[in-house]
């Protein structure tokens, strides 16, 4: 072989080994490092095997000819296993006349192997990582000494840069468990919730996918597509949005009526007891008039029928208290009834005088829209704070650098009114648009709380529609949302 077209060959390697450690995608990577070891030594075929480790086994992801399924064997068999335990180069002319030689393969395939190049891929401290095999030199000649150097060679490259796709995946899996195992947290947290963040995570990438696709109707965003790594970190920051309720506590995340259960149930106790204490004095009363008037008194009639209206009374007002509880809006002049209510008094088992009502529960039952006083209603709205600072802790790597950004922004509103920042429009990028109308698409149609209804789809979207032309919701993205009619698409695919 002439110089300069073993120059060219060698500068060819340096620039596979230059693309080969840009690649983190495992397959792809594989692919490639294959197509350049055929090319490089002139082969028909080529087959990469790399070492496990720890199972002492060579498994396959590319072998041509063979598809894609992973291929396992134990270390030692074949040609490719005794390379990869000897490390040690075996050139064959003709792989039939080496006892070593798996024929089968062939018979399966039904191709015909004659020359086998089979290098050991060696790593930068010249541990075997896997191998490298060439099939049948195009020319029909064996493969040379030179081959031997340039497969070699390449092999080097190969092995840094599998190893570092395969460190790569490590990394991805872990975070992905860790994912996981965070929603399961939230979840289990506030169970009626379930679903809420991957059901998220599917409509918000199902929009960002839509968006490409979407031509004029995406406006500004006409051109933005996002790539694998944005994909990932969107899912993630989606995912993972409402980390931050397993700060909220417990009774405030599932409250459904304004006063908390267990508050109720003392108000229902003493509601007992008021009627109880009722019914005695006016049983007090009865027999003083029985001991002094007789049973012939008209003012027996009289106290009995008294006992009857403050019963109904008592169970009236017991039902106006039960209807404050609910959390629909409170009308005109409810809470100034409450407060006449709270002044009333009764004497208590020891003869203490005591009100209907404490102050703290007027309040609470005044609450004028929903079942959360301002206090509670903030806690529910730390959860985002609680998200950002929770993933700001997470050593993500560059490429996901982004998720607890993107996942901060999930309660902000395109017009500034939003939280916990007040952030405006400018501020808010394009993934956390995406996933605050995904968001809110969900908690309105998912049928997750007894006390919740869940619309149906049309009705969840004309409250989008009228969000985004108040400005809250990007209006551009919300008209692909509903043109590529993402919530129908994510449903076909699960
Ligand atoms: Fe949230
Ligand atoms: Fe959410």
């Amino acid at each position: 072989m002439d110089l300069a077209r073993r120059v060219q060959k060698l500068t060819g390697i340096l620039d596979v080994a230059k693309a080969l450690t840009a690649e983190r995608d495992l397959d792809r990577l594989l692919a490639r490092i294959v197509e350049e070891a055929k090319r490089v030594v002139d082969a028909d075929r080529c087959s990469l095997f790399i070492l496990d480790q720890e199972k002492n086994e060579l498994w396959s992801k590319v072998a041509q000819g063979l598809g894609t399924t992973v291929l396992r064997f134990p270390l030692g068999r074949g040609i490719a296993g005794v390379v990869a335990q000897k490390g040690q180069v075996i050139n064959l002319p003709d792989a039939y006349k080496d006892e070593r030689f798996n024929p089968a393969v062939d018979r399966a395939t039904g191709y015909a192997t004659h020359s086998i190049l089979c290098m050991p891929m060696l790593d930068h401290e010249g541990r075997v990582a896997g191998v490298l095999q060439a099939l049948n030199k195009r020319s029909g000649a064996p493969f040379d000494v030179e081959d031997e150097e340039l497969l070699g060679a390449m092999g080097g490259q190969a092995a840094v840069a599998i190893q570092n796709a395969l460190l790569h995946e490590d990394i991805q899996r872990l975070f992905e468990g860790f994912v996981r195992a965070s929603v399961v947290a939230v979840e289990s947290r506030d169970p009626v919730t379930a679903g809420h963040s991957e059901r998220v995570a599917m409509l918000t990438l199902g929009l960002a996918d839509a968006l490409p696709r979407a031509g004029a109707t995406a406006g500004p965003w006409r051109h933005s597509a996002l790539t694998d790594d944005e994909r990932v970190e969107l899912r993630y920051a989606a995912l993972l949005h409402d980390f931050g309720k397993v700060g909220v506590r417990e009774g405030v995340l599932v409250k459904a009526n304004k006063l908390f259960p267990s508050d109720l149930e003392i108000l229902r106790a003493r509601f007992d007891a008021i009627a109880a204490a009722l019914e005695t004095e006016i049983l007090r009363e009865q027999l003083t008039v029985l001991e002094q008037e007789g049973r012939g008194s008209p003012r027996l009639a009289e106290l009995t029928a008294r006992a009857a209206a403050r019963r109904t009374e008592i169970v009236e007002l017991w039902n106006f208290i039960l209807q404050c509880n609910k959390p629909s809006v409170l009308a005109e002049g409810v809470p100034a009834r409450l407060g006449e209510v709270a002044q009333r008094t009764y004497r208590d088992m020891a003869g203490v005088s005591r009100t209907f009502l404490t102050p703290d529960e007027v309040e609470v039952l005044s609450i004028r829209r929903g079942s959360l006083s301002s206090k509670e209603r903030l806690e529910i709205e730390s959860h985002v704070t609680h998200t950002f600072r929770f993933l700001s802790q997470i050593p993500w790597t560059r490429a996901l650098r982004n998720v607890p950004t993107i996942a901060y922004g999930h309660h902000e509103k395109l017009d500034g009114h939003g939280y916990p920042r007040a952030l405006s429009a400018e501020a808010i990028p394009l993934q956390t648009r995406m996933m605050t109308i995904s968001d809110i698409y969900d908690a309105l149609t998912a049928s997750d709380r007894p006390y919740k209804k869940a619309l149906p789809r049309e009705k969840a979207m004309e409250i989008l529609r009228d969000e985004s032309r108040r400005g809250f919701l990007d209006r551009d993205l919300l008209a692909v949302f509903t043109e590529a009619d993402v919530p129908m698409l994510m449903k076909k695919a699960t």
